[in-house]
């Protein structure tokens, strides 16, 4: 019969942050409270892109954190690159994405499936902040359907000839680095995809208008194009016909990363929300003095703690090298779909006040939203997982 203390020593996993780990989340705590949430309000309204917040995380030496030292990086796990993000979005949201994307998106997939040279070649400028990544799988006819890219990769002797478009590209205009996926030969469907590295500036790269959005309005968005652009073959990541499994892999790190930023979402919201209700007056009493106040509050901790441990979950399984796929699938359905919920309730914590743009509560909701969204939504989420499942995985 199962005891409480044998239950206790079943337990496989111990969470508690090392003593580096707990540094790092304090660090980024300390430096995203006191320089990005100030701003965060501004860059909203304005959807102005905060060069000045991506320098600072340069600076800080923030842009390689999870790639080995010499490539640049900082060296450390994954669990601390999670942390990151998530202190990141609980100042702001736009921030938070703009360093997930340029890690998880461009630079995780050439450390993990670029040659020497390339990791040589590309890795120390990103890991110095000297160089922004971005991921350009999407297309304006092709978004859960990844396998049904139309931009077209003609291989002419050693270069590439780009032609097409790409949707809703994270860092858009702002990226020097694009990891594209394209199509070499449509009757191949997904294993004619390629991975190509394309520097800004390349002949016939273009971009489309920044895209108008509900939240992360401070992101850069926009299509990109290619009008025969030419791309050396020796920027080609993996093989010919590897594209969709580079896209994959890249989706597996990348959707850690969302899923803590949603955590990072709500997490900030519930701040604000708790600090509300300890001012707010209603019926002679501070609001939290009521029980429909303490039980959103209670309700928000509570998802936010499990969306955590499932970010940390996943992010050890990456760390190990095991097959993390589900794992991140988890942590990414269940972390944007509470950060959901949780910044709603907190905008019903604020009453009217967390309808206007005075409060932050509107903008956390507005912000969350997306990451249902990128990334895989929460249906693409569930499909992965039930496909593991099925698999016996
Ligand atoms: N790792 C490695 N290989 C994988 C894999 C993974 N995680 N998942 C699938 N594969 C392999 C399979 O083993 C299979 O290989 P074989 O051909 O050798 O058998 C191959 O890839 C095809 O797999 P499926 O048959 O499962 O592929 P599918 O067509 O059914 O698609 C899907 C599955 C899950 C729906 C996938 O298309 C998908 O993830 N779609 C969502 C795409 C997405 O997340 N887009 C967001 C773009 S990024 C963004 O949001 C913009 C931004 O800047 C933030």
């Amino acid at each position: 019969m199962l005891t409480a203390n044998n239950i206790a020593t079943e337990l496989p996993i111990s969470f508690k942050l090392t003593e580096e780990q707990q540094l790092i989340k304090e660090t980024i705590r300390e430096m995203a409270q006191a320089e990005f949430a100030p701003r965060a309000a501004e860059i909203d309204r304005d959807h102005r892109f905060p060069r000045e917040n991506w320098d600072l995380l340069a600076a800080s030496d923030l842009c390689g954190l999870p790639f080995p030292e010499q490539y640049g990086g900082a060296g450390l796990d994954h669990v601390s690159y999670a942390i990151a993000v998530e202190e990141l979005a609980s100042a702001c949201a736009t921030t938070s994405v703009m360093y997930s994307a340029h890690v998880s998106l461009c630079a995780q997939p050439i450390f993990i499936l670029g040659t020497e040279e390339q990791k040589q070649r590309f890795l120390p400028p990103m890991c110095a902040g000297k160089k922004l990544g971005a991921f350009a799988l999407s297309e304006p006819g092709s978004g859960s359907d990844a396998a049904a890219a139309k931009c077209m990769a003609i291989q002419k002797g050693d270069q590439f000839i780009l032609n097409g478009s790409k949707n809703w590209i994270t860092n858009g205009v702002e990226a020097d680095y694009y990891l594209v996926i394209a199509q070499t030969d449509q009757n191949l469907k997904h294993k004619g995809l390629v991975a190509l590295i394309v520097e800004k500036g390349a002949p016939g790269f273009t971009f489309g208008k920044l895209e108008d959005k509900l939240g992360i309005k401070g992101s850069s968005t926009c299509q990109i194009n290619f009008e025969d652009t030419p791309v050396p073959v020796a920027n080609m990541l993996g093989g010919l016909g590897d594209g969709f499994k580079v896209a994959m892999i890249t989706l597996d790190g990348g959707r850690i990363g969302i899923a803590a930023q949603a955590v990072g979402i709500a997490q900030g919201a519930w701040d604000h929300a708790f600090k509300y209700s300890k001012e707010r007056v209603a019926f002679n009493k501070t609001i939290n003095n009521f029980q429909a106040i303490q039980f959103m509050l209670a309700d928000i901790q509570t998802e936010i703690d499990a969306a955590r441990l499932l970010v940390y979950h996943a992010s050890v399984a990456q760390d190990s090298g095991e097959k993390f796929t589900k794992h991140a699938a988890h942590a990414k359905l269940f972390a944007s779909e509470m950060a959901m919920r949780s910044t709603v309730k907190c905008v019903q914590i604020f009453g009217g006040y967390g309808y206007v743009t005075d409060y932050p509560a509107e903008r956390y909701m507005r912000d969350a939203k997306i990451t249902e969204i990128y990334e895989g939504t929460s249906e693409v989420q569930r499909l992965v997982i039930a496909q593991n499942v099925l698999k016996g995985l």
